[in-house]
């Protein structure tokens, strides 16, 4: 088994195509159990839960409980239920952030948001019904993990979700919106709002498999913790640099609403330097585990170095 100096020699086109694979394994999954899971609502809900899962975007939540269920080789037909659980709660989250009374959003992922698509209403009821579908999903019966994996990973998952974590980093960006924050807020309000779905995918894919130990979800755990909060910083500083275009939504926003930010509070060159300095301790973090992390290694690197 390749050891964490093998890490770093994982190179660019392999990584794509591993990245690919799960890519495809994500949207296959989403567009077949989506099919399944809402085969008896047929009213503009089930259309508008449809539009904000189906249309695209990266699938790093759904790619970061594969790769993890693989560093720690679980059954990969296990992997699919918490992906997906990820990507409704992920969607749901989204639908959420860009409504008027949030961020006011008019584009997610290159299209209206789901509120102009459709209606308010319909919007925040279609985030309602993505959150109860992640759990559905995850806690029917499943032939490739236990009843006690299952119940492990809701519980994880609805912390992560919930006033502890996603929620509540959200409730928290809404308030200190318009006033002035210190580095200590930004990092709480970042590591909840987004590091927690983030840190909880790896947690889920590592908890897929019958034999990671407490100390290897310590691990994978604290390099999602430190890649989760990166990815929010590196969101910040895409919000400064990127265009509409490239990003699928509306670049300046944060600047326009005025957010408390990574950018804002220290500057371009200090956030991208933040960003490259919590990448390095998710990768040394990594180096802990006795197992192949070339894949994970890199993708500490993606949310560093990623364009959109
Ligand atoms: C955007 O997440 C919202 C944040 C939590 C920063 P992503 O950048 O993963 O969005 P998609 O899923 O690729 O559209
Ligand atoms: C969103 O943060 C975090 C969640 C949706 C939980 P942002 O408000 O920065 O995300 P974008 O930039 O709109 O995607
Ligand atoms: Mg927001
Ligand atoms: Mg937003
Ligand atoms: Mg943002």
């Amino acid at each position: 088994m390749p050891n964490s100096a093998s890490n770093i020699s994982f190179d660019a086109a392999s990584f794509k195509a591993q990245w690919g694979v799960y890519q495809a394994q994500a949207n296959q999954a989403l567009n077949a159990e989506l099919s399944r899971l809402l085969s008896s609502v047929d009213d503009p809900l089930a259309a508008a839960m449809r539009y904000s899962t189906e249309n695209g975007g990266k699938r790093f939540r759904a790619m970061l409980v594969y790769a993890s269920g693989q560093c720690f080789n679980a059954a990969s037909d296990g992997l699919d239920a918490p992906a997906l659980a990820l990507e409704f709660i992920h969607a749901y989250s989204l639908i959420h952030d860009d409504l008027p009374a949030m961020d006011d959003d008019d584009l997610r992922r290159g299209q209206p948001s789901c509120h102009l698509k459709f209606d308010e209403a319909t919007a925040i009821l279609a985030g309602d019904a993505l959150q109860t579908l992640a759990f559905e999903i995850l806690s029917e019966p499943n032939p490739n993990l236990s009843s006690a994996q299952q119940i492990k990973m809701v519980q994880q998952l609805a912390k992560a979700s919930g006033a502890s974590g996603m929620a509540g980093g959200q409730s928290l960006d809404m308030l200190a919106t318009g006033t002035q924050t210190n580095q200590a807020t930004l990092q709480n309000i970042h590591e909840r709002k987004t590091g927690a779905l983030i840190r909880v995918a790896l947690v889920l894919g590592a908890l897929a498999s019958n034999d990671t130990t407490d100390q290897e979800l310590d691990i994978i755990s604290e390099y999602g913790h430190l890649i989760g909060l990166a990815f929010q910083v590196v969101d910040d500083i895409l919000d400064v640099t990127q265009s509409s275009e490239m990003l699928g939504k509306q670049s300046g926003a944060d600047a326009a609403l005025d957010k408390n930010t990574y950018p804002a509070l220290m500057g371009l060159t200090q956030a991208r330097d933040y960003a490259a300095q919590l990448v390095h301790s998710a990768q040394q973090s990594l180096g802990k585990l006795k197992r192949d992390t070339a894949f994970l290694h890199q993708l500490a690197e993606f949310t560093q170095h990623r364009e959109h």
